[in-house]
Order: structure tokens, then sequence, then C-alpha cells
């Protein structure tokens, strides 16, 4: 295992020359996204006893996005067991966007995976009670996965509310299909209230460093998650994470990860720990452009590939 200072070289090294690269656009289909700030760069990485070694902008704050459907998936998985949440979504890769319509009719309608927008629409349905209970079982797992009760950004709900036609006709889809039932726009508010989790670099590393510990929170090594939902978590984010270029970036990192269209990845080190990158420059297929430079240069730099020896 690397020292602390070799991973806090290699990673302020990582971030350095990211910074340079000026390619990608933020999403702008959100359109509060594209209000952040649009070079701002921050890195954690939480190792697996506790310890976080950052590197980037100390203040950069942004909203989790798809990043946060882990928290809905890892909670599901603990209290309902896999044989109820495979009954709702499979656990294959969609070959497609994340939001792409064209998929679930033509390979639906069990969404592919809980990892693209039909699958988290799927989940989120089926959290109970009245929609007070739903976002309190969402805040309530955020909290216990990111170490800290973070708010809601208002600004994004607000836009995602506004703006989130293609998520509604999905979630319609859904519900004319059998796949959900129930009242299709509190599916959607848990959503959007899901995807609009603010943080920084830091709270979401500790959901990276859980699942990369087979279920322990940080430094006090408690049980967070089964071993079988840990594993289960992130042989997912590996199959599927990075949507129709999980392929392509697992080859080149051997970090299972999870991007958001705010431009956060988190990414896990098993047995070492969990990484957070967040740029909101994206590439076609919604990665942040810095974060995809930053995570290749970590695995090369310190051997973190989990395919090479
Ligand atoms: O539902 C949406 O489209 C966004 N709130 C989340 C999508 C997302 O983060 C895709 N990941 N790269």
């Amino acid at each position: 295992m690397a020292t602390r200072e070799t991973i806090e070289a290699v990673l302020a090294g990582a971030v350095e020359r990211a910074r340079a690269c000026g390619e990608g656009e933020p999403a702008t289909y959100i359109p509060e996204l594209a209000n952040a700030p649009l070079d701002a760069l921050s890195a954690a990485i939480t190792l697996r006893d506790g310890s976080i070694v950052r590197a980037g902008d100390d203040e950069h704050r942004f909203t989790f996005q798809s990043s946060a459907k882990l928290v809905l998936l890892a909670g599901l998985l603990e209290e309902r067991g896999e044989d109820e949440v495979f009954r709702i979504v499979g656990r294959e890769p969609s070959g497609g966007g994340f939001a792409s319509l064209a998929r679930l009719e033509t390979h639906g309608p069990i969404p592919a995976n809980p990892l693209i927008n039909p699958g988290a629409i799927a989940l989120a349905s089926i959290l109970e009670g009245h929609l007070e209970d739903r976002l309190a079982w969402i805040e309530r797992w955020a909290e216990r996965l990111y170490g800290d009760a973070l708010p809601i950004q208002q600004r994004v709900l607000a836009s995602e509310r506004r703006t989130g036609d293609r998520n509604r006709s999905i979630a319609h889809f859904l519900k004319a299909s059998g796949v959900i039932d129930g009242d299709v726009d509190e599916v959607l508010e848990v959503y959007f209230a899901l995807c609009s989790i603010e943080g920084s670099v830091v709270e979401a590393s500790r959901l990276a460093a859980i699942l990369a510990t087979g279920g322990l929170a940080p430094r006090s090594g408690e049980r967070v998650l089964s071993q079988r939902t840990a594993s289960t978590v992130v042989s997912i984010m590996a199959t599927c994470g990075m949507y129709d270029e999980s392929g392509a970036y697992l080859c080149a990192t051997g970090l299972p990860a999870k991007s958001g269209v705010s431009g956060v990845i988190v990414a896990v080190a098993t047995g070492r720990g969990g990484i957070a990158v967040a740029s909101p420059r994206l590439n076609k297929k919604g990665g942040s452009v810095r974060g995809h430079l930053v995570l290749r240069e970590i695995s090369r730099e310190l051997g973190w590939h989990f395919a090479l020896p």
C-alpha cells in the first residue's frame, strides 16, 4: 500500500494536470447546473483508516446528481433484499444513455439497471409511506453513507422539476407498463430530491470508502452495509456506473465508479479507499472530463487498477 505522502503527491499532481484541460461543457438541460463555476475542481480520497487526502478547491460544493443513485440502491438492498430490488430493475449494462426512452421501449419495460434514470425512478417508487416519509428515508440513508446530514439544494431541485420532462416521460412510461404504481409526481419528487443532495468531495468519497471496505465506516470500522450489499453495488458500478462508457472507463482505470451530471465521479479502490472527483465540464456521455483524467492518473501512479496484480 502506498504511503499517505505518496497518495497526497499523486492526487495533487493529478489534479493540477487535469486543471490544464479546458475541454467539455457543463450540463445545460438542468439550467441551474450551468451556473456552477465552470473551472472548479476538487478531489478527495478517504482511506480505509478514515484519514482524508484532499486536493483542488476546498470550498467546492455541488449536487451529487446520479452519484446519489448509489444511496437509493444500497439502502434498498439493505432493507428489502436483492429479490425485491431485482424484481424491479435488472443488473445489466443498458448500452444506452442514462435517460434513454428508446432502450426502455425496445429492451424494457424493466429498466436495465438501477443506475440509469429509469432504474432509479423505479426504485424510488417502492419507498414506503407519504412523500415526507420517503424524503426522510433518503435523508437518513444519505447521512449514514455520506457521514453528514446534507442539504437538498433548493435551486437545483426547482430547476430539475421545471425541466424534468424526460424523466417525467420515463416515469409515466414505467407506470403505463406496470413497473411502478402510485403517484408519478411523488415518485419524481423523491428522485429529484435525491439528485439535488449537495455536498463536497469529502462526503462523496466517504460513501465510496464504505463500499471499498465491504461496508465498514472509515475510522470507526462500524458496519454500515452488509458485505453482500457492498459487493453488489460495486459490481453494478463496474458494469453500469458510467453508462455507455463503462467499458472504456473501467479498462482505463480499474476503479468501479458512478458519475453525476454535476461533474462528480465517485470511485472505489477496493481494500484501499474511496475517491471522489468533481469538475463540471462533461464529455458527451455525461462524465466529467477532468474527473476521468484524475482517476486515470491515480490508478496508474498508485497501481490501483483492480485487474492488475
Ligand atoms: O435526472 C437527471 O437527468 C439528473 N438529475 C441526473 C442525471 C445524471 O446525473 C446522469 N449522470 N451522469
